[in-house]
């Protein structure tokens, strides 16, 4: 969701915080703000509709400064009232003492108003629609009779209900506090200077130890002279006194950053995945009959060994990888394995508890409802373990044991090559659980441990033969609707590639089991709507062949992706895309690339903007 960036030191502020929020705009891009502080009492603020590059040119119109020691700014992703400039952060109290920006929604809000203007508040106070601009008011309307703004900030935040990651500039002093709970907030310490972010990325550039803040957290950094480091002191709501948090080392070049000469982050990452995916494997996958080495899964092995089930809970492409896991595990280990929304798992009382093991998936970490799905099960005595991308992220630290999928920063909202780390991972889990349970003969344990080994060069050459998947895309590019259809694991990829496609190219694409297309999907089929197939050489392979028959029989295009060498496709298949042999609980990490092309051609043609798809975000940090 938003993303937000402080600084407080010697070098132009606003300068760093625009370049700051340049890095954060894959978390909401619908509009962004600046607030510079000058000097003792004095601030100016710029804020523009779009993403930084609007805030950047509304600046230059303004002939706004971005001079100063210290700085906060935003880019939004709207939640409470439309994106407009009015509800633009940053927000400043009714008074003028602080200006802050949010990540997050304060649930009470309304609550809140109401109080203030019983005793007293003026509706003239409020400026926007937003529930962050009441924090704003709420805090200095808690602020004692000549107290601190520490003092107003925990007061405060005490009576808050919901989720927030704050920075709040304090314009009498130039004093930066900043606080969060269920939402993100990083901070790296430099030569004389301080950083906060939503996530590390905009830090790492400047300093590359990093403390992630832990739900509760208050940082209070005032600025000092202009050689002096600024004091920087950390609290926690919950404790008395400051409390100290580690720094970790944060391994992230600045080139990972950029697009790497690629037309679009999304394009860039998809052509990442045959590293990405060896990376996964690196150290891990090792040769023989030798066990797989998940060092970070060292705690839970006992309990997922022994466990009574495995509930996986996730939201959107990670729930589509945990299908996959769900077909891994039971295949490989027979314990039997549930696959939850996130969002649904937490509100339906789940029956979890001692015994279980609940396995969160994310790729940045932080997804709310993952996250609280995760918290229920800690609560009930499941054991948790975490499959994340990002390293020190909420749900890998909540999680304690896990596996990173280590598939690098992921900057396009389409999840791409996190999809194929997430499979990998769990390939990897399913098989090294199978070994040390005996339930895979060691001849197919070495056999698949081999296959996956060839996997990322197989990658590589899917992406290395493009031209029919691109031609598909061209010859469909105006389709209204899409149906995607594949049996046993290629489902998951079926949904997969119909997420790919409607999140960048806003077309309508739905994706079935092959086997329920006669239930209902079946009358979408018309010469104008394209069924993908994704139908590799497996044991569902006649029965999705008979499918697409089906639609062939009724008008319908259709674009299949088989094994390399398939020569049974019936005549009037429009687009036949070929992907390497591979085994068949390992295909999905062959056949959902082209997919992924797919979705990227089709939104490109459209002259839809791949990266920032419109109403998305990248980090879903609020539920
Ligand atoms: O960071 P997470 O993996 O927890 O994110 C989950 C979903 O929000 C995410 O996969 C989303 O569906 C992507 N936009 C899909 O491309």
């Amino acid at each position: 969701m938003c993303g937000i960036v402080g600084y407080v030191g010697h070098r132009e502020a606003g300068s760093i915080v625009i370049e700051g929020l340049s890095r954060l705009e894959y978390r909401g891009y619908d509009s962004a703000g600046l607030a510079v502080h000058r000097g003792p009492g004095v601030f100016e603020t710029v804020r523009s509709l779009g993403a930084t590059a609007e805030l950047t040119r509304q600046a230059k119109e303004e002939g706004f400064e971005l001079g100063g020691r210290v700085a906060i700014g935003h880019t939004r992703w709207a939640t409470h009232g439309a994106p407009s400039v009015r509800n633009a952060h940053p927000h400043i109290s009714y008074n003028g003492r602080i200006a802050l920006v949010h990540n997050g929604i304060i649930e009470n809000h309304a609550e809140l108003r109401r109080e203030m203007e019983a005793e007293g508040a003026s509706p003239s106070w409020w400026l926007s629609d937003t529930d962050t601009e009441t924090l704003a008011h709420w805090i200095e309307h808690c602020r004692p009779r000549g107290g601190s703004l520490l003092d107003a900030v925990r007061l405060a935040l005490g009576e808050v209900v919901g989720a927030y990651a704050v920075l709040i500039l304090d314009v009498p002093t130039g004093e930066l506090i900043a606080a969060r709970r269920s939402s993100p907030l990083a901070i790296g310490i430099g030569n004389f200077e301080v950083f906060i972010a939503s996530d590390a990325i905009p830090i790492v550039e400047h300093v590359q130890d990093i403390i992630y803040l832990d739900d509760g957290d208050i940082v209070q950094v005032e600025p000092r002279g202009a050689n002096e480091v600024p004091n920087v002191r950390l609290f926690n709501l919950a404790e008395e006194g400051q409390v100290e948090r580690q720094a970790v080392r944060v391994e992230l070049k600045v080139e990972e950053l950029g697009r790497g000469g690629h037309e679009t982050f999304m394009m860039k990452e998809v052509c990442e995945q045959p590293v990405t995916v060896r990376d996964c494997l690196r150290g891990r996958l090792t040769p023989g009959d030798s066990p797989i080495a998940l060092g970070g899964l060292e705690a839970a092995w006992p309990h997922l060994l022994r466990a009574r089930r495995i509930h996986i809970v996730a939201c959107g492409t990670s729930w589509h990888a945990g299908l996959i896991g769900k077909h891994l595990i039971e295949t490989l280990t027979r314990i039997p394995c549930e696959v939850d929304y996130a969002s649904e798992f937490r509100y339906r009382d789940p029956i979890v508890g001692p015994g279980d093991v609940v396995l969160a998936i994310s790729q940045s970490g932080e997804t709310a409802d993952t996250r609280a799905a995760l918290e229920l099960a800690l609560e009930r005595g499941a054991t948790p373990v975490g499959v994340v991308n990002v390293v020190g992220s909420s749900i890998s630290r909540l999680a304690g044991c896990g596996i990173y999928t280590r598939s690098g920063v992921e900057i396009g909202v389409a999840s791409t090559k996190a999809f194929t780390g997430q499979v990998t991972a769990l390939v990897l889990l399913a098989l090294g659980m199978a070994h040390s349970l005996g339930t895979l003969d060691r001849g197919a344990y070495e056999e698949l441990k081999a296959e996956l080994d060839t996997v990322p060069d197989k990658i590589a050459e899917v992406l290395e033969n493009l031209g029919p998947v691109l031609a598909a895309a061209d010859a469909h590019t105006s389709a209204r609707d899409w149906l995607f259809l594949g049996r046993g694991v290629s489902f998951p990829v079926a949904l997969e590639g119909a997420l790919k496609l409607k999140e960048i190219s806003y077309a309508h694409a739905e994706a079935y089991p092959a086997g329920e297309m006669k239930h209902g999907p079946i009358a979408l089929v018309e010469p104008t709507c394209p069924t993908v197939f994704v139908l590799p050489g497996d044991v569902h392979y006649e029965k999705s062949l008979s499918n697409l028959q089906e639609v062939l029989a009724r008008s319908g295009p259709v674009v299949a992706i088989v094994t390399r060498g398939n020569r049974e496709l019936p005549e009037g298949v429009g687009h036949v895309i070929e992907v390497p042999t591979t085994h068949e609980l390992l295909s999905p990490l062959l056949t959902v690339v082209p997919l992924q092309v797919l979705a990227h051609r089709v939104a490109s043609n459209r002259d839809c903007n791949v990266d920032r798809p419109r109403n998305l975000a990248k980090s879903v940090t609020v539920e």
